[in-house]
């Protein structure tokens, strides 16, 4: 019924169709439909180990579906690790419609031909649905991201000072301490000049919400912002927050997150929002204590796939 077509690249016509499939994703579900790091593996494209599967039935223009498969950084694990993302056209999610789970056994398949190695399906807001589609992959419910949520503007000001980032001065030092601080984290820690400058880039960026706090002329923490504008709520994410090991357990990145929603309060929004692991219990319980609820959930299904 579908067919499925494997690219190492998508040409502009082929970006602007999928583009436009994870438009009417995120709008049908309130979500972002790919993750940041794979959004961004899309639009700049072709990096090893990149595959966009794009699905496609008679009758339609468009495509029905998407799978992104990327590789990810090893992280000193002696297997290959791999993200897989899956999107369905909101129109096509019917009962006994296979897209999903025929385009998660292609990108399956396709990491088989590629060697191999251990596998997260990342899925945003998982249901029964999810589980049996990953239950039938061979994949088990691992790492667990909340969303969190709170009301602006908070009633509690920051009382330390901040100053914006300055794009092409600040990068060395913020990596220093952004890499110390998620030393075990698997996406933000073990950036890269690069991958700063990849973000820097993008059109939300914004050096002004992009908030340093120093010390004794050190960099002790940041915290960076980010304002979503689609959808038809405006959002205010605190998009990374991290304070220097060697600052932490003082209050500080209490203060550093009351001066971003302060910021994001500014720009004239009344939402906040964060992901954050459900593991890292220090930030948890740091946005519990300023207000931040539980929106929803993002969850990972694992496995390992055999060459
Ligand atoms: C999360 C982080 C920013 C907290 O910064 P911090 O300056 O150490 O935290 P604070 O001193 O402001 O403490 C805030 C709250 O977190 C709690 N907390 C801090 N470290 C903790 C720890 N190791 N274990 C348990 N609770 C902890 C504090 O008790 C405090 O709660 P309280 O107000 O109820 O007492 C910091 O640990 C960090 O940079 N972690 C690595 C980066 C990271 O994970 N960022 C968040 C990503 S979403």
């Amino acid at each position: 019924m579908h067919e499925i077509d494997v690219k190492r690249h998508l040409a502009d016509q082929d970006l602007a169709t999928v583009a436009e499939l994870l438009a009417q994703a995120a709008d049908a579900d309130a979500h972002p439909a790919l993750g940041e790091h794979a959004w961004l593996d899309l639009v700049q494209g072709g990096r090893q180990g990149f595959a966009g599967l794009v699905a496609r039935e008679p009758g339609h223009p468009h495509p029905v579906g998407y799978a992104q498969v990327s590789l990810g950084p090893h992280r000193g694990s002696p297997s290959s690790s791999w993200s897989i993302e899956v999107v369905v056209d909101p129109h096509h999610r019917t009962p006994g419609n296979t897209i999903g789970e025929d385009l998660l056994h292609a990108a399956l398949a396709l990491i088989r031909d590629e060697g191999g190695g251990h596998v997260h399906l990342w899925v945003n807001q998982p249901g029964p649905y999810h589980d049996r589609m990953a239950a039938a992959a061979g994949l088990s419910p691992g790492r667990v991201l909340y969303q969190m949520r709170r009301e602006l503007p908070a009633e509690e000001k920051a009382t330390i000072h901040t100053r914006p980032f300055r794009p092409g001065q600040d990068e060395e030092r913020w990596l220093e301490v952004n890499n110390r601080a998620f030393q075990q984290h698997p996406e933000q820690g073990g950036w890269t000049v690069e991958t700063m400058k990849l973000r820097e880039a993008q059109p939300w960026f914004d050096p002004e919400g992009f908030l340093l706090h120093e010390r004794d002329g050190r960099l002790a923490g940041f915290c960076w912002t980010k304002v979503h504008s689609t959808g038809d709520q405006a959002l205010g994410e605190i998009y990374v927050v991290a304070v220097d090991p060697g600052f932490s357990n003082q209050g500080l990145g209490r203060q550093l997150t009351l001066a971003g929603l302060g910021y994001l309060a500014n720009r004239g929004l009344s939402q906040a929002m964060l992901y954050v692991d459900a593991t890292n219990v220090p930030a948890v319980k740091l946005y519990v204590g300023l207000g931040f609820t539980v929106n929803h959930i993002d969850r990972a299904y694992t496995g390992d796939v055999r060459p």
